[in-house]
C-alpha cells in the first residue's frame, strides 16, 4: 500500500495541507489519509470572514473546523492581520477618508476578539501578523494600510489582542522570502523587537514557496537555524515546489516531463532530510494545497499555467517527489 505521510512524520512534525471549499471535497480521502493539520488557503481571512463592519460570514471556516475534528486533526488560523485581502471598509473612517488610529485599533481588536473567540480551544495556533516586513532593499516594514493607520506598533498589538482573546493559542508572525539574508534579518528583528517588548509571540512561519531551483539547501538551513536562535516554535507554512526554476515563464507544457519530476523529486528529498535533521525545532510541515489538480500556482506567476507543486498529482496519485519524502530510512 501507499504509506501515509502523517503516519511516517508521526514522530518528527506535523503533516499539513492548506484547503478551500471545494478542495475539501475533490480531496477528501487524500486529506484524511496523509495529513493531520488543515489551514484554510482563504476561507478564514479578513476579506472572507468579517467582509462588512459587524457582519461575519463563518460558514466555511465552520467547515474545515468541523471536517479537521472529524478526521483527528489540528487547525492552524491563517490569518488575522494583512496588507492582503482586507476589505477597504476597515481602512475607511465613517464620514469618508482614512481611518484614525483610534478607530482601526478598536477594528482590530473586535475582529480579533469575534474570530479567535470563536474558534477557542479549537484551532491552536494562529498566523496573527502576515507579512508585514518590506521585500525590497532598505524598508524595514511594508507599507501596510494597517501601519500606515496605526503605526509601527499594529503588530504588537494584534499579537496582544490575539493572546487575550485566547490565552492558550500559539501566536505566529508568518512570512515568505525568509531565505533571502536581507529581509531575513529584517524579520528576525522585527521578532526580537517584539520579544524585547514582552509581546506574546510564540511562534515564527517559514512559508517555503520554493522553486526547483531555488532556495539552495544552505540558505534553507540558514533560515531554520536563525528562527530556532529566537527560541520560538517554528512551522513550515505554506511548502510548495514549482516545477520551473525561479522565474521561468515558460507556457509550451501540458504537463511535466519526468526529467522535471524527478528534478522536483530531488529538490523534496534534500529539503525534508534538512527538515528531519531540525525535527525537535519543526513542529510542523504544511503543503499549500494538497494536490497538483488545483493549487494557486495555476495561476502565479504566469496566469493558467500549472507548475505542479505538490507530492500528489492531479489524480491524487503519489509522483515521485511523494516517494522521497515518504521512503526516508526503508519502509517498515
Ligand atoms: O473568489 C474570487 C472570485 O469570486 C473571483 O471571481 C476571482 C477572480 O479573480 O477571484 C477570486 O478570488 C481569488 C482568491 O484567491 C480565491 O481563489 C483572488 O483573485 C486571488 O487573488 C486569491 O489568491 C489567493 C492569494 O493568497 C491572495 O493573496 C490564493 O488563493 C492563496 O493561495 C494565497 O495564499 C497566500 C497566503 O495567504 C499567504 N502567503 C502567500 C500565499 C500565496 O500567495
Amino acid at each position: 500500500g501507499i504509506p501515509k505521510l502523517r503516519e511516517r512524520y508521526g514522530d518528527c512534525f506535523d503533516i499539513g495541507a492548506a484547503v478551500n471549499m471545494t478542495t475539501m471535497e475533490t480531496q477528501r480521502e487524500l486529506l484524511a489519509a496523509h495529513f493531520n493539520s488543515l489551514t484554510a488557503e482563504n476561507d478564514m481571512k479578513f476579506e472572507r470572514i468579517h467582509p462588512d463592519e459587524g457582519t461575519y460570514d463563518f460558514e466555511a471556516a465552520d467547515r474545515i473546523v468541523a471536517f479537521a475534528d472529524e478526521h483527528g486533526m489540528k487547525v492552524r488560523g491563517h490569518t488575522l492581520v494583512w496588507h492582503n485581502q482586507t476589505p477597504e471598509w476597515v481602512f475607511r473612517a465613517p464620514g469618508g477618508g482614512p481611518a484614525d488610529r483610534k478607530t482601526l485599533l478598536a477594528r482590530m481588536k473586535s475582529h480579533i476578539d469575534t474570530v479567535v473567540g470563536r474558534y477557542k480551544g479549537r484551532i491552536y495556533c494562529w498566523d496573527v501578523v502576515n507579512e508585514a516586513v518590506d521585500d525590497g532593499a532598505g524598508a524595514w516594514l511594508r507599507r501596510s494600510p494597517w501601519r500606515e493607520g496605526i503605526g509601527e506598533d499594529y503588530i504588537a498589538r494584534a499579537f496582544e489582542y490575539a493572546h487575550a482573546a485566547d490565552p492558550s493559542a500559539l501566536l505566529f508572525y508568518n512570512d515568505y522570502n525568509e531565505c533571502h539574508p536581507e529581509k531575513r534579518d529584517k524579520i528576525i528583528r522585527l521578532l526580537r523587537t517584539l520579544q524585547a517588548q514582552g509581546v506574546p509571540v510564540h511562534g515564527v512561519g517559514l512559508q517555503g514557496h520554493w522553486s526547483l531551483n531555488e532556495p539552495e539547501p544552505d540558505d534553507i538551513r540558514a533560515a531554520i537555524e536563525g528562527y530556532a536562535a529566537l527560541g520560538l516554535q517554528l512551522q513550515v507554512t505554506e511548502l510548495d515546489v514549482s516545477v520551473f526554476e525561479f522565474g521561468d515563464r515558460r507556457t509550451d507544457l501540458s504537463e511535466p516531463p519526468a526529467e522535471r519530476m524527478e528534478r522536483q523529486a530531488e529538490r523534496y528529498e534534500r529539503i525534508f532530510r534538512l527538515f528531519r535533521e531540525y525535527k525537535d525545532v519543526i513542529a510542523a510541515v504544511t503543503f499549500w494545497g494538497a494536490a497538483d489538480d488545483y493549487t494557486w500556482l495555476d495561476d502565479f506567476p504566469v496566469r493558467g499555467r500549472k507548475n505542479w507543486p505538490l507530492l500528489f498529482d492531479e489524480r491524487h496519485r503519489p509522483k515521485p517527489a511523494f516517494w522521497r519524502v515518504a521512503e526516508w530510512g526503508g519502509l517498515q
